[in-house]
């Protein structure tokens, strides 16, 4: 298990800000921005909540995969790029010491997921659920790992990890739920995960704020656009647990709506 560390620094620092200060500086500015790295940003819920983080002054890493994707969707938003594969150990590292040298991280976003199979797998063979646990659930480890000790240098460190209605046992066996109606071992059991992933960090990292969010059923690449709702709905839940303050909730599972049930 993942030990807590003191932070670094204790001493003044400016909420939200990788940057301490010393008590003769004057009043902050820039230093007081947030800074938000959100891994699979160049496209559907990543991407929206990176242009509403934009928009909410945040000072945001678009994470992707693919470099060219990527940048250009960071380009296009008023934000930072750097590549990141989370199923990549040394894309990871290498993703969390460029961002280390360039100010340092308060809030991570682990939102990149599947729900199908890479590489031509059979659905649902134990080999995709191999590859889906391992982007979705050892993804999101990958990530956290390399990037608490930048986060633990921040005054108000947050993690939101995009979780599912889908890794719900409480939905997925309700049957006025829709999530009761689908059959997903690889997909379904990688969100539960992220929601025991989830309270556990919560509790080997007491100085952060840890939680996961069900975005809802919304239209994007991931689902054919089948999902009813609008990015900027689907969002919701992940853009207010971004903004948590350091005496905000942590452990929590939440919807748009407010409480999900695990
Ligand atoms: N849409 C929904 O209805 C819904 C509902 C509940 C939960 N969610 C969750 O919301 C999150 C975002 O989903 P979405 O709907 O926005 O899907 P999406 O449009 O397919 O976007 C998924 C993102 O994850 C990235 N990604 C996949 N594997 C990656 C890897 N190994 N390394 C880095 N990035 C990777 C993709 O990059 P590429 O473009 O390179 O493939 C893409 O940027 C997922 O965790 C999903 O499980 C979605």
């Amino acid at each position: 298990m993942m030990a807590h560390r003191a932070p670094l620094i204790v001493a003044l620092r400016v909420p939200g800000s990788a940057v301490p200060l010393s008590p003769r500086q004057a009043a902050p500015t820039i230093e007081t921005m947030t800074t938000t790295l959100i891994t699979g940003a160049n496209k559907g819920l990543g991407h929206e909540a990176a242009r509403r983080l934009v928009a909410e002054g945040h000072d945001v890493w678009v994470a992707a995969r693919d470099a060219d994707r990527g940048k250009a969707a960071a380009d296009a938003l008023g934000a930072r790029f750097v590549v990141l594969d989370v199923r990549d150990e040394e894309s990871v590292a290498a993703a969390a010491e460029h961002v280390g040298a360039n100010g340092g991280l308060d809030v991570l976003v682990n939102n990149a997921g599947i729900a199908y199979p890479p590489d031509g797998l059979e659905n649902d063979s134990p080999a995709a659920i191999a590859a889906i646990l391992d982007t979705n659930v050892v993804g999101i480890a990958r990530v956290t790992h390399a990037f608490t000790p930048l986060l633990e240098r921040s005054g108000n460190p947050v993690i939101v990890n995009v979780s599912s209605g889908m890794g719900s046992i409480a939905s997925t066996t309700d049957p006025d739920r829709i999530e009761s109606t689908i059959a997903s071992l690889g997909y379904a059991s990688s969100k539960a995960a992220v929601n025991m992933l989830t309270t556990q960090y919560a509790k080997a990292l007491p100085g952060m704020r840890v939680n996961a969010v069900d975005p809802g059923y919304t239209a994007t690449d991931f689902n054919g656009h089948s999902g009813p709702q609008t990015v900027e709905e689907g969002t919701d839940a992940m853009v207010e647990m971004a903004q948590v303050g350091p005496d905000g909730p942590t452990g929590t599972f939440t919807d748009r709506n407010g409480p999900a049930a695990f």
